[in-house]
C-alpha cells in the first residue's frame, strides 16, 4: 500500500515527463526532434491564435479548421478565427509565423517548429505547408486532466524524411464520390501525407470528364465520373491541405473503358465494353497508329490544363500483349521497325507518350513495367512488383516511388507495412542512388471496396505508412506504433472518416431492430482473407456484388484479435501468469456471445454463416478455457481430448464468407502449451 502511494506521489511531483509521455502516445508520425519541457500550456476559453494573413489564405483557413476541431473536442468555445497581429487582443496563445507560401512540389520545405512553454505556443515555418503540419501536431498533443485541457511543454523541430508521401485511390473498379475523396484528403493531412494519386482510368471505368473527347467519360463510366469543375474543387481542397493531386491515365493496357467511345484506339476487333469483373483484360491501345497519338495528345493536353501538378502518371502495368500478338497490322509494324517484342513495342509507345507529356509541360510517372532500355531517365518509376524494381530504377538513374509493400488493399497487418522501409540496407544503394528514392505510396485498389468500406481499408493502417515515410528510420518500435495507432485512429474520425463508425451502421442494416452487439463481438475477432485469397474462393466478384458482407464489415488487423494474440504470447512465451485472467475473460465472453448471436441472427438468411463462424469461435474458446484449466491443475490429458482439440482448431481455420477467425493461432498456442511435453 505504502509503496503504491509513494509511486503515485513521485509521479505527482514529476508531472513533466508524465505529461510528455501521455502526449507522445498520441503522436503519429513521430516528429524528427522532440525535447519535452517542464511546463504545461493550459488551453482555456481565452485561447486565441495570432496570425498575420488574409482570410482566404491557406494558413488562415487551416487555423479556422483547427479551432473548430479544438472546440469540438474541448467545448471551450474559443474564438474561432485567428487574430491579426495588429489586432486588439492582448497577449498571445498560439503565435504562428511563416516566411512564404509553399509550392506544391516535391522537395518543398515542409518543416516547422513548435515551441510550447507555460505562457505561449509558437509555431514557425518556412512555408505555410509547415504551418498546416504544425497545427496537426498541436492537435495531437492536446491532453486533459482534472485541471483542464493543456498541451505539455515541448520543443519540436520537424521535417519529413521523404518528399513523396502518397495515397493512391483507385476510383475506377469501384467509384468513390467526391465526399469520399475529400474526407480522405483530410485524413492524409492529419498524418502529413502530401500526394493524392487518383487512378482515373481502368477497364471498369473512365472517371474524368473530357470536354474535347466526351465519349470517353460518356460511354466509359456508367455515369460515374468527376466533372472538370468537380475535379478543380478536389484539387483546391487538396491544395488547401498541402496535398498535390497526381492523375493516372492507365495505358496501353487496363484500357477497356477508352474503347466504347473511341474504338479506333483499340488493338482488337471488339465488341468494346467496360468490364464489370476484375483481373487483367485484353483490350489494349494500338501503339502503331498515328491517330492514337493524335487522340492522346488532345486528351493529355486537356488534362495537363486541368491538373496543375507537374507530374502525370501513364500507368503502363500488366499489358498482356494478346491483342498485339493477334493483330497482323501490329505484327507487320513491329517487323518493319525492327521492334523485337511486346516490351519493346510498349517502350516505343511510352517514349511517344512521354514526348507528348513533355510538350504539355509534364513529367511522366509509370509503374515499373515501363522501365525498358532507352526509357528517358526523367521518367519516374513507381515500383509495385518488388524491391528489385526500386533498385533497378534507382541504379539506372530514375527517380522512384515505392508501392511494393504498401498495398493496403491486401488486408495485411499494419506491422508489415510499417517494416517496409523504402531504403532498406539490404538493397545496397549508394547515397546518390538513395536520393533517387522520393518516398512511397499506399495503394487503395478498389476491387473489393465501396464508399462504405474504403475508409476502413485505408485507415488507420495508412497512418503507420505515413509515419514510415515521414519519421526517421530509427522510429520502428512496433508495439509503440500500435499504441499510437489506436489514438490516431479515433482522431481520424474527427474529420469525417468512417472507418470505425460504419461497422455498426452495416450491422444495423443486416439486423434491423436486433441487438447488434453480439454481431460486433464476432466481427472484432474476424478479418477479411489476406493478399489475393479472397479472389481465390470461387466468388464471381464483379462491380455488381454486394460489398457489405462479413469480410467487408470485418477490418484488417483487427485490434481485439491482436490484443488476444499478444496476451497469449505473453503467457506462453514469457510465462507471465498475470495475463491469465484477461485471457480467460475474453474466452468466456466469446463463449457467452454465441447464444446471443444466435438470437440476434435468427431468421436473417444473410447471417447464416455468421452463426457457423460463431460456433467455431465458441468451440475453440471452450478449448482455450480447458487449456488454461489444464495448465492450472496439471490434469491428465486424454488422447480423445487432444484429438478433439486438434479437430476444433483445424475447423476454426476454415474461412467463412472469405473471412477468417484471427484467434485460432493464439488458441493453438495455448493448446500446444497445455499438451504434455
Ligand atoms: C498494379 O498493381 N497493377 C500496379
Amino acid at each position: 500500500m505504502f509503496k503504491k502511494s509513494a509511486i503515485l506521489l513521485l509521479l505527482y511531483f514529476s508531472p513533466f515527463c508524465l505529461l510528455g509521455q501521455n502526449a507522445k502516445d498520441q503522436l503519429m508520425p513521430i516528429p524528427q526532434q522532440i525535447t519535452w519541457g517542464s511546463q504545461r500550456f493550459n488551453i482555456d476559453q481565452s485561447f486565441h491564435v495570432v496570425l498575420s494573413d488574409a482570410p482566404d489564405s491557406r494558413a488562415h483557413k487551416a487555423v479556422v479548421r483547427f479551432l473548430r476541431r479544438l472546440n469540438d473536442r474541448t467545448h471551450l468555445m474559443t474564438r474561432i478565427d485567428p487574430v491579426l497581429k495588429s489586432g486588439d487582443v492582448k497577449g498571445v496563445s498560439l503565435d504562428i509565423s511563416y516566411q512564404r507560401v509553399g509550392n506544391l512540389l516535391p522537395g518543398e520545405d515542409e518543416s516547422y517548429e513548435l515551441n510550447v512553454t507555460g505562457d505561449r505556443v509558437t509555431l514557425s515555418a518556412t512555408t505555410d505547408i509547415g504551418v498546416l503540419y504544425g497545427l496537426e501536431t498541436f492537435l495531437q498533443l492536446v491532453s486533459s486532466d482534472n485541471q483542464g485541457y493543456f498541451i505539455p511543454g515541448v520543443s519540436i523541430k520537424d521535417r519529413p524524411r521523404f518528399p513523396w508521401r502518397g495515397l493512391l485511390i483507385d476510383v475506377c473498379r469501384h467509384w468513390s464520390p467526391i465526399e469520399v475523396i475529400k474526407r480522405n484528403i483530410d485524413g492524409m493531412c492529419m498524418v502529413k501525407m502530401n500526394v493524392l494519386h487518383l487512378h482515373l482510368t481502368e477497364d471498369q471505368g473512365f472517371r474524368i470528364e473530357s470536354k474535347k473527347l466526351p465519349k470517353l467519360h460518356q460511354m466509359g463510366s456508367n455515369g460515374n465520373f468527376y466533372t472538370q469543375d468537380q475535379m478543380r474543387g478536389i484539387i483546391l481542397y487538396a491544395s488547401e491541405r498541402g496535398i498535390r493531386v497526381v492523375p493516372e491515365f492507365d495505358m496501353p493496357g487496363h484500357a477497356s473503358s477508352w474503347m466504347p467511345g473511341y474504338p479506333e484506339l483499340a488493338s482488337g476487333p471488339g465488341p468494346h465494353q467496360i468490364e464489370r469483373k476484375f483481373g487483367v483484360f485484353d483490350p489494349t491501345i494500338d501503339p502503331t497508329k498515328k491517330s492514337t497519338y493524335k487522340l492522346l495528345d488532345c486528351f493529355l493536353g486537356e488534362m495537363a490544363h486541368l491538373f496543375p501538378d507537374p507530374y502525370m502518371h501513364i500507368g503502363g502495368d500488366e499489358n498482356n500483349g494478346k491483342q498485339w500478338d493477334k493483330n497482323p497490322r501490329i505484327q507487320e509494324f513491329m517487323r518493319k521497325h525492327g521492334i523485337k517484342d511486346n516490351h519493346a513495342l510498349q517502350n516505343h509507345f511510352n517514349k511517344k507518350v512521354m514526348a507528348i507529356l513533355k510538350k504539355h509541360g509534364k513529367k511522366t510517372i509509370g509503374w515499373d513495367e515501363i522501365l525498358q532500355p532507352g526509357l528517358p531517365s526523367d521518367a519516374v518509376i513507381q515500383s509495385w512488383r518488388g524491391k528489385e524494381g526500386l533498385k533497378d530504377a534507382a541504379t539506372k538513374g530514375h527517380q522512384v516511388i515505392l508501392s511494393n509493400g504498401f498495398y493496403i488493399d491486401l488486408s495485411q497487418p499494419t506491422f508489415q507495412h510499417y517494416a517496409n522501409d523504402p531504403l532498406p540496407a539490404s538493397l545496397g544503394l549508394t547515397p546518390d542512388q538513395q536520393r533517387m528514392v522520393l518516398g512511397g505510396e499506399a495503394t487503395m485498389w478498389a476491387e473489393l471496396v465501396t464508399p462504405e468500406t474504403i475508409d476502413s481499408r485505408i485507415w488507420p493502417r495508412t497512418a503507420a505508412i505515413a509515419e514510415r515515410l515521414w519519421s526517421d528510420a530509427s522510429v520502428n518500435d512496433v508495439l509503440d506504433m500500435y499504441q499510437r495507432l489506436e489514438s490516431i485512429s479515433i482522431r481520424l474520425e474527427e474529420v469525417g472518416l468512417t472507418h470505425i463508425r460504419n461497422r455498426d451502421m452495416m450491422l444495423r442494416r443486416l439486423a434491423p431492430g436486433r441487438d447488434i452487439e453480439p454481431l460486433g463481438k464476432l466481427v472484432e475477432v474476424v478479418e477479411p482473407l489476406k493478399e489475393y485469397k479472397r479472389h481465390a474462393q470461387g466468388i464471381p466478384y464483379s462491380t455488381d456484388m454486394p460489398f457489405s458482407r462479413l469480410p467487408d464489415i470485418a477490418v484488417p488487423d483487427a485490434p481485439v484479435a491482436r490484443k488476444f494474440r499478444l496476451l497469449c504470447e505473453q503467457l506462453v512465451m514469457k510465462r507471465d501468469l498475470s495475463v491469465k485472467p484477461e485471457i480467460k475473460a475474453m474466452l468466456q465472453s466469446w463463449i457467452e456471445n454465441h447464444e446471443k448471436l444466435k438470437v440476434a441472427s435468427s431468421g436473417i438468411p444473410a447471417l447464416a454463416n455468421w452463426i457457423k463462424m460463431s460456433e467455431e469461435l465458441y468451440k475453440i474458446s471452450s478449448l482455450g478455457l480447458e487449456c488454461l484449466d489444464f495448465m492450472d491443475r496439471r490434469q491428465v490429458i486424454t488422447d480423445e481430448w487432444t484429438k478433439q482439440g486438434a479437430t476444433s482448431i483445424q475447423n476454426a481455420r476454415r474461412p467463412f464468407d472469405e473471412a477468417e477467425l484471427m484467434v485460432v493461432d493464439a488458441i493453438n498456442m495455448l493448446f500446444n502449451h497445455a499438451l504434455p511435453k
